[in-house]
This record gives C-alpha cells, sequence and structure tokens, in this order.
C-alpha cells in the first residue's frame, strides 16, 4: 500500500472513531432511492432518548417518524438528506428522489413528449403564449383534438396537435400535471 493510502485509511479510521463510549444513533442504509409518490423505510437504531427526524428539503421528501424507524416519501425528484437526531448525536441518510415515470413505457416518455412545448409554453408548461398548468392539462388531450380539427387561425398548434397520439398526449398530459 502507498503512503499516501495508507495515511488516508489512517485519517478516514481516525474520523470514523467515536469520541465517546456513548452509543451513536444510526440510520439504515445511509443511502436511499424513492420514487416519486413512493414511501421507503429507514430502521434507526442505538438512539439515546427522543428522538427527532428532519427533512433537509421538504419540497423533495417528506418524512415521518414510525416508532423506531423513519417514513420517507419522495416528493419531487432532485436530492436530500434525513437527518435523525437523539439526545447524544446524529445521523444522516441521503435520499434520491426518481422520477417514478422514468421507470416506464408510455409514461417515461411524458418528460419527453411534454419538452416539446416548452420553447411556446415555457419550461414546465409555465409561459410563452398560453401557460399550460393547472386545469390547462387536463385539457391538453381534448384541447388538442379540437385544435387538431380546428380552422385555421390556430395553424401553430394544429400542426403541432396532429403528431400525437391519444397515448402520447396522455402521457405528456400526466408529466406535465406533475410539474
Ligand atoms: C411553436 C409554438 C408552440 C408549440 C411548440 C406548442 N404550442 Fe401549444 N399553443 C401555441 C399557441 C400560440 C397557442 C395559442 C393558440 C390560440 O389559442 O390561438 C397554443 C395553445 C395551446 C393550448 C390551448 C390552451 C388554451 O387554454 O386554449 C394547448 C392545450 C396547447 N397549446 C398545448 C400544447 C402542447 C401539449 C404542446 C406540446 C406537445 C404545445 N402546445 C406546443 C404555441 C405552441
Amino acid at each position: 500500500m502507498g503512503a499516501l493510502a495508507g495515511a488516508l485509511l489512517a485519517a478516514l479510521a481516525a474520523g470514523m472513531i467515536p469520541q465517546e463510549a456513548q452509543a451513536r444513533v444510526t440510520v439504515s442504509p445511509s443511502t436511499l432511492s424513492v420514487g416519486m409518490g413512493e414511501t421507503k423505510t429507514l430502521a434507526i437504531q442505538g438512539a439515546t432518548g427522543a428522538v427527532s427526524v428532519k427533512s433537509s428539503d421538504a419540497s423533495k421528501i417528506g418524512v415521518r417518524l414510525a416508532g423506531s424507524a423513519v417514513e420517507v416519501t419522495g416528493l419531487q425528484a432532485g436530492t436530500a438528506k434525513v437527518t435523525v437526531k437523539d439526545k447524544v448525536s446524529s445521523a444522516i441518510a441521503s435520499v434520491t428522489v426518481t422520477q417514478a415515470a422514468a421507470s416506464g413505457g408510455a409514461a417515461g416518455s411524458g418528460r419527453l413528449l411534454a419538452s416539446n412545448c416548452y420553447q411556446c409554453h415555457g419550461t414546465n408548461g409555465s409561459g410563452g403564449f398560453k401557460p399550460i398548468r393547472g386545469e390547462a392539462v387536463l385539457e391538453i388531450p381534448k384541447k388538442m383534438r379540437e385544435m387538431a380539427l380546428s380552422a385555421p387561425g390556430n395553424d401553430i398548434m394544429k400542426a403541432h396537435s396532429q403528431g400525437y397520439t391519444d397515448e402520447q398526449l396522455k402521457a405528456l398530459a400526466d408529466w406535465l400535471a406533475k410539474q
């Protein structure tokens, strides 16, 4: 082993040896991947006294103490940390929230399909000519069908709305609805 590697290991080990003899709280697993809308559980061990739990980003993950476990619910894609604290120490787990939709077929392509709309309707449908957010999202499949058939005067969307199957419109509307 090289001198540098040896020194690194020694430093690592030093940092990992608890200063006090008291048990430290741990949370496992220390990294977790959870889908949007999905709930997974982290186990808490070695806690001393009352335990509290905190999410570093409440817009990404919801956390709830459930006995000697933490229930973590994915809210929005990204990463966040769960901090578990007891009387003497704290432990952290890193959580990655994955786009649940990315795993499956038509729904997975919703994101890609919807990105075709952003140049005119703003990122995630948030602006542009006409925002396609909120209630407007629910109307997308119907409106797109109307526009595909509509009279001239709606030329941009007429052309655009003819290029999608019903399944694709549903997938992209579902995606936008979650933004
Ligand atoms: C090249 C620009 C452009 C692109 C790309 C585009 N749109 Fe549009 N869209 C428009 C314009 C302009 C209007 C307003 C048309 C009107 O009302 O006369 C519109 C209107 C709409 C409306 C009707 C809104 C309402 O409340 O009446 C919906 C729904 C819509 N677009 C959905 C989409 C979706 C979904 C996509 C992506 C698949 C998309 N658009 C891509 C330009 C665009």
